[in-house]
């Protein structure tokens, strides 16, 4: 076959990025496409360049073409990020940070809510998404069960428009499920899932996108994990000595072959008891220095340790994040951890 633009870029329309289900002329991954005799160059555009399938499909396309126009054809293909080449929904935003743990209940939302609303409140801009498809908790917790996101539209394409509520922006898989509904999504729905929540939103210019993820490792740690540029991890624990397994569990998930999104720190939850009126107070209710020794055991940083407090409970079903008032404890453990968290960011990009 002669060379020609259009018969490569026909060749490559044969060539399939599984992550998105479709070929990469289509995806729009194909850039800067430059044909010469007995020669092509193009650049490819990858969610993240570290990811398998960079190779995967560069190799793949590489064989397509030499199929179709010769085994001595000079082939030169560059993988670039659609960060580096300023696109996707996604280039406006800074950094990414996943709130994990390694099982449920451990104050996971609790932690990602306030966490950025304290971003917030250091001046950055950010936003939240619930991608927790087993348990939404961010509508209930900003009070915003009964709103709908809206949609607008760029370059042709609809795009969700997340809801503002306290200056976060937000968006939860709960917008669009009956959460009353037991879900028993399979991989590939909450994978299309999260991908709707991230690519198909107009997230705009933010600082932070602190993501809410489900407990323990699955589909949705992985997606996370393989399309997308993450900065880094906050696990959550709290202090009983039989979390540790769950911590390390967690922690090794994100340090997994090709996979890796670096651990920013542990937060101890529930780390100690305050009572109301007695705001000074701390009892170690579960002991003493044990979200320090997870921390130590796995050799990263402890962010920080909030206490219970029964106004956190409630200020939650209230729709009002606990770190919204000032003069609350919590908010200044929270505060405490936010300006923690961008130091870490920050120390990560030297
Ligand atoms: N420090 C705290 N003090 C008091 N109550 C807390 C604290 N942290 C969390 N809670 C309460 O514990 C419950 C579980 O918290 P949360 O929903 O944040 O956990 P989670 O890890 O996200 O759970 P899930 O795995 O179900 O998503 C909630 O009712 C929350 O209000
Ligand atoms: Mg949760």
């Amino acid at each position: 076959m002669s060379l020609n633009k259009t018969k490569v870029i026909e060749t490559l329309k044969g060539v399939i990025y599984f992550a998105k289900g479709d070929n990469i002329v289509d995806l729009g991954m194909l850039d800067e496409l430059e044909v010469a005799e007995n020669a092509i160059r193009f650049r490819l555009i990858f969610p993240r360049i570290d990811e398998p399938a960079v190779n995967i499909v560069s190799n793949a396309a590489t064989k397509a073409l030499r199929e179709a126009f010769g085994e001595e054809t000079t082939i030169k293909i560059t993988p670039i990020t659609e960060k580096e080449k300023g696109r996707g929904p996604l280039a406006g935003v800074r950094h990414i940070i996943a709130v994990a743990s390694g099982k449920g209940g451990v104050g996971k939302s609790t932690v990602a809510a306030n966490l950025a609303i304290a971003l917030s409140r250091t001046g950055s801009q950010v936003g939240l998404v619930d991608a927790d498809i087993y348990g939404p908790s961010v509508p209930m917790m900003f009070g915003i069960v009964d709103e709908a996101p809206g949609m607008t539209e760029r370059e042709g394409k609809p795009l969700i428009v997340p809801i503002e509520k306290f200056g976060i922006k937000l968006l939860s898989i709960g917008f669009f499920v009956d959460t009353n509904k037991p879900l028993v999504w399979r991989g590939p729905m909450a994978t299309s899932a999260l991908n709707q929540l991230l690519s198909d939103a107009d997230w705009g210019i933010l600082d932070y996108l602190i993501i809410d993820l489900p407990p323990g490792t699955g589909d949705i740690q992985l997606t996370l994990a393989q399309s997308y540029s993450v900065t880094g991890a906050v696990v959550v624990t709290t202090p009983q000595k039989v979390a540790f397994a769950d911590v390390r569990r967690a922690a090794t998930m994100f340090q997994q072959d090709k996979l890796t999104i670096p651990l920013l720190g542990l937060i101890e939850n529930m780390a100690y008891f305050t009572p109301t009126d007695m705001p000074d107070k701390k009892y170690y209710i579960f002991g003493k220095g044990h979200g320090e020794g997870f921390a130590n055991a796995i050799g990263i940083p402890l962010i920080g340790q909030i206490p219970i407090v029964e106004q956190i409970s409630a200020s939650g079903d209230a729709g009002s994040p606990i770190a919204l008032d000032e003069e609350s404890p919590v908010a200044i453990a929270f505060m405490e951890v936010a300006y923690k968290v961008k130091e870490l960011v920050k120390n990560l990009s030297k």
